[in-house]
């Protein structure tokens, strides 16, 4: 038994890989989450509740408990507590509001394990893309200032941001550091086919900033079925932009792939679907289900309806998330948080 502790305020899959080696670092992994109270004491208040920071890191598949409310420092009374043999935390330093480091005690007694920060995602790079949400976001020319940015929110329209960056990299990427391997996307998998008897059932979607909103949609349709094997389709950014507009998605799609892997209802990803649910696609992946949220269903390019060959083979099914929770939602909370001059949590 062994755990790992901070605030996962907006998870990532930087949070999700760290989650990962730890779990692999022993066999039961104990995952200590920060009151909001903590959290504001020491770094300023956070942009998700402590409930949906909670629920959020319990859909992680490598998490096997949590602990509500964790202190924010890691004392060797916290380990015995839950009978942990040593922490696990990421290779940069966490400080109180004094200063100290909070694992300090654990790390003198030996009782204390670090894994790799992953490179090219942190919460800080996640929030500048929110407030940038404007043409540079997909075309890849470097600006730096956020006010003027901020000013043309969601006033440029979302084609006249196709602009081909100076370096020739792909206008629907280029804002990430992020570089996916096979390695990485093997790490997340679940390498698990379906098996006989399983109900396969296929949704699709953006799934940007993967969130507690999609958390409880994957849940719920995992709900349908004894068996489930749930395939989540992954738009590729051309297609996202096109029906999400502004500079939506603001996860390329190699990042949509990671935290849509890491959640422990999802089976398997396409990245990059068709947006039309075709009858190709029904038959390739013998699809029994097709599901959708609430939220609205955007037309394909010609205006038809993305679901017509499921809803012909009466196996299409709307599935209430009870969640209202959008990307656009969150983005709008980072806004009003940064404006406020908080700080949004890095852990
Ligand atoms: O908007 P996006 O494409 O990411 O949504 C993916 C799926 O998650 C859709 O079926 C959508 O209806 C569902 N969803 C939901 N509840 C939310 C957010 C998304 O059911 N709060």
């Amino acid at each position: 038994r062994h755990q790992t502790t901070a605030g996962y305020d907006m998870v990532h899959y930087g949070h999700s890989n760290q989650l990962r080696q730890a779990k692999a670092m022993g066999d039961y992994l104990i995952v200590g989450v920060h009151t909001d109270g903590e959290i504001s004491q020491h770094k300023g208040p956070p942009v998700f509740t402590q409930d949906e920071r909670y629920k959020m890191v319990r859909a992680i598949k490598w998490v096997d408990e949590i602990v509500e409310g964790a202190p924010y420092v890691t004392t060797l009374e916290t380990l015995d507590k839950y009978t942990s043999d040593f922490c696990v935390h990421g290779d940069d330093i966490t400080l109180t509001v004094d200063g100290k480091d909070t694992y300090e005690e654990v790390k003198r007694s030996g009782r204390y394990r670090e894994c790799k920060r992953t490179q090219g995602v942190s919460t800080t790079d996640l929030v500048g893309r929110m407030l940038l949400m404007t043409k540079t976001h997909h075309s890849n020319i470097g600006h730096s200032d956020y006010q003027q940015h901020t000013d043309n929110f969601g006033k440029v329209g979302p084609m006249s941001t196709l602009i081909q960056g100076p370096k020739g990299h792909s206008p629907w990427t280029g804002v990430s550091q992020f570089l996916q391997t096979s390695q990485k996307i093997i790490q997340f998998a679940s390498g698990q086919e379906p098996q006989p008897g399983d109900t396969i059932i296929y949704v699709a979607g953006a799934f940007d900033l993967f969130h507690i909103g999609h958390v409880d949609f994957l849940e719920a349709v995992s709900r349908l079925s004894d068996k489930p094997y749930v395939i989540v389709g992954l738009h590729f950014d051309q297609e996202v932009n096109r029906y999400k507009g502004k500079n939506y998605p603001i996860m390329n799609v190699h990042e949509r792939t990671l935290s849509v892997l890491a959640c422990r209802y999802v089976s398997e990803v396409v990245i990059g679907a068709p947006y039309a649910v075709t009858r190709e696609l029904l038959d390739h992946f013998k699809v029994d289900l097709v599901c959708h949220g609430k939220t609205e269903v955007h037309p394909d390019k010609d205006g038809s309806d993305p679901y017509a060959e499921p809803r012909k083979k009466g196996i299409l099914h709307t599935v209430d998330s009870m969640n209202s929770l959008t990307t656009d939602s969150i983005v709008q909370r980072i806004i009003k948080n940064s404006f406020n001059d908080a700080t949004v949590t890095s852990s």
